[in-house]
């Protein structure tokens, strides 16, 4: 059975690593953070990272009503990861009483619930702190668990209190509790996707010198060289947070093993220390520049050496770090270099929906600029598109419009909603007269994906990944994995939009993705898309039954002829109009091809939609009902109507194990 985990602060730079590394274990996690100290983009990223959905929660530990209904919601969460906590050791004698009540405070009612809820695993990060200096006893070069604890700071007073009480309420009942008394985590994940991302001034050297040498800070302060150590700079055990968030792995599964009610602590560091200088070196070498830095006092608080004997670690929760100061300086250096501001990102902000829902995420492209892109995380929707400033698409309507909706996994009509694959006979809902339209119940309009992941790989550019888990849809007997990726170019005013598919469990199943934005070029001038004047690339539609038919309409090759314009009432359309053969299943491999062009004379507007697919459907929204009717077009390039059901197209809407569906559609404006 699949064990479930809270992780508290999972948000935050340590947690998000050990979230990764509990997905990978096959654990099942779920976050309660309050974003106080970090940002829910980290959670989207290790969510596509991880291919997995993690439930968040933005609950403040010491809300106990919040609090609970996380644990009703989750009744079988087995064990806890307690990140959740304030950290800045300066800080901490600055608002003492903010950090007892955030730290031990937050878990106590943690702990309460724990013990509510029957909840008896718990591992919860402490630091090396506890120690405090503890070069107070002479010859003792690495420090082990049993040293007498005596912080010297409110933060590190919080993380001995917090142990004291997880000892005394271990005493009392029956309990699981592993105290980890990390040293001094750095580092980032390899894939440069998640890391630190202190807000403020970082209270670290690593984040500090990342800072200046992507040139947001001027140099780096160096405290104290007087200290009696080889250069004169503090010893440190830097450890990757990598092998960090491996450490807690290791310590639930010893207490997942154990039959007996336990309370223990371990060193998490590598035993290994470096000075100051010695870091500075290893980062420089990684990113090649030269940090400028001053030597200055020393600063309060700090002792001269902090260096953890790892060997209990080792022994009882067979964990040891694997990764070395230089790797971390290079993770380090590549998550910066990727994201200079951390998880902001120039031109890209977010916002949900409705507070605290993280599943309805907006996601705008391109901010600040005249071209932009607002997508939502529900049905990885277009929710708005702003060409010269002007909004020009309809945005989310009713369900069954489709609005600007990925739809999948089968767009367009499934004739009667019955099908065939490798001799099964498949019987859908239906939903358009006695046809399944865009897969019915299990279209992807409603469904929640994964992310997006954001890039920035040039000035005006913006790439935004979705991914879709589509598990044990209602009528559908397969599991699918679908990524839809936007790229909005500023400078080209373009959106390209790029579908794959692959099947992850299950038989054959059909497939066919496209977007259904209904387009009013004028839409800042009225509210239908009377005047708009459009060409097509072809005449020729297919229907249901696979027959070809002429359709009256404008196409690109007739010179003579004039633009077909958009009235309020008509002319009417509703056809799959077919632009290429029907060959393949990745249809990438051809063509990128003009296929549709529409303009308006009083917005002066112009849209050109360029697809690799071999047909599109236009409908000019004559039944729409979350809007009047014909207040937008929709241009849905795809397969061949009803392709499912026809043995000479079958082949470009069936995917088996170990294919890979792809197509691709771009709008661009002048
Ligand atoms: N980073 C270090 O150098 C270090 C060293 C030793 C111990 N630790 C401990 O490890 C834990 C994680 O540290 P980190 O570096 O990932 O810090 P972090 O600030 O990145 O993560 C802590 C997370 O907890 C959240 N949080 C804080 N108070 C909360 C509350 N009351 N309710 C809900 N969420 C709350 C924050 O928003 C943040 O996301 C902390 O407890 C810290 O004290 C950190």
């Amino acid at each position: 059975m699949v064990s479930k985990v809270l992780v508290t602060g999972g948000a935050g730079y340590i947690g998000s690593h050990a979230v990764v590394e509990l997905l990978a274990n096959g654990y099942e996690c779920i976050v309660v953070d309050n974003l106080s100290n970090s940002s829910y983009e980290s959670l989207a990223r290790v969510q596509v990272l991880a291919k997995k959905r993690v439930p968040f929660y933005q609950v403040d530990l010491v809300d106990l009503e919040a609090l609970v209904k996380v644990f009703e919601e989750h009744s079988d969460i087995e064990s806890v990861l307690h990140f959740a906590g304030l950290k800045a050791v300066g800080e901490s004698a600055q608002i003492p009483l903010q950090y007892y009540h955030n730290n031990v405070s937050g878990t106590v009612v943690l702990l309460q619930l724990m013990e509510k809820y029957e909840v008896k695993n718990l591992v919860f990060s402490s630091s090396a702190t506890v120690y405090g200096d503890y070069t107070r006893y002479p010859g003792m070069v690495q420090v082990p668990e049993t040293c007498p604890l005596q912080p010297t700071n409110p933060y590190g007073h919080t993380k001995f209190t917090i142990e004291n009480i997880l000892r005394d309420v271990s005493a009392s009942g029956s309990w699981k509790f592993a105290i980890l008394r990390y040293f001094n985590p750095i580092g980032a994940h390899p894939s440069g996707l998640i890391g630190e991302d202190p807000l403020g001034v970082p209270n670290n050297l690593l984040p500090y010198m990342a800072q200046v040498a992507v040139g947001r800070r001027e140099k780096l302060s160096v405290f104290g060289d007087d200290y009696d150590t080889r250069d004169g700079t503090p010893i440190r055990d830097y450890i990757h947070v990598v092998d960090l968030a491996k450490g807690h792995v290791a310590a639930l599964k010893y207490l997942q093993n154990q039959k007996k009610d336990l309370c223990a602590a371990w060193n998490l560091g590598s035993g290994k220390g470096s000075t100051v200088l010695e870091m500075y070196d290893a980062f420089t070498k990684a990113c090649g520049i030269e940090i400028p830095r001053d030597i200055v006092g020393r600063r309060d608080g700090d002792v001269p050496l902090l260096v953890a004997k790892p060997t209990k670690a080792k022994l009882e929760l067979d964990w040891k770090t694997e990764l070395d100061v230089k790797e971390a300086c290079e993770d380090l250096w590549r998550w910066v270099t990727k994201n200079p501001f951390g998880y902001s990102q120039h031109g890209v902000i977010s916002r949900t929906v409705s507070k605290g829902d993280y599943e309805n995420r907006l996601v705008t492209l391109g901010h600040g600029s005249r071209f932009q892109l607002v997508i939502s995380n529900k049905g990885a929707t277009i929710f708005d598109l702003l060409v010269d400033g002007q909004s020009i698409v309809l945005g989310p309507g009713d369900p069954g419009d489709y609005s600007g909706a990925t739809v999948g996994r089968y767009a367009n009509r499934i004739a009667g909603g019955k099908y065939e694959l490798e001799g099964k006979s498949y019987q859908l809902t239906t939903n358009d007269n006695d046809n399944t339209n865009h897969s019915g119940v299990d279209c992807f309009s409603e469904k929640h994906f994964l992310g997006p992941l954001v890039k920035t790989p040039s000035k005006g550019v913006f790439i935004a990944e979705y991914l879709l888990l589509d598990e044990q849809p209602t009528d559908f007997r397969s599991d699918l994995m679908v990524s839809v990726t936007y790229t909005l170019d500023v400078q080209a005013k373009s959106l390209d939009i790029q579908y794959q598919g692959v099947l992850t469990k299950g038989q054959a199943t059909p497939i066919n993705l496209t977007n259904h934005t209904y387009f009013n070029l004028n839409k800042v001038n009225a509210d239908t898309v009377q005047g708009t004047e459009i060409r097509l690339a072809t005449n020729e539609a297919v229907g249901l039954d696979g027959s070809l038919h002429h359709v009256n309409v404008s196409t690109f090759d007739a010179r003579k002829e004039e633009n077909t314009v958009l009235n309020a009432a008509g002319p009417r359309y509703d056809h799959c109009f077919v632009v290429a053969d029907s060959t393949s299943l990745d249809s990438t491999k051809g063509k990128l091809r003009p296929i549709f062009r529409a303009s308006h004379p009083e917005s002066r507007i112009s849209l050109e939609v360029l697809t690799t697919e071999p047909s599109f459907q236009f409908y000019t929204g004559d039944g729409l009902t979350g809007f009047a009717p014909r207040s937008g077009f929709a241009v849905e390039p795809a397969r061949y109507v009803n392709a499912i059901n026809n043995d000479k197209w079958k082949e470009t809407v069936t995917l088996s194990r170990g294919d890979v569906y792809r197509s691709r559609i771009v709008y661009r404006f002048t």
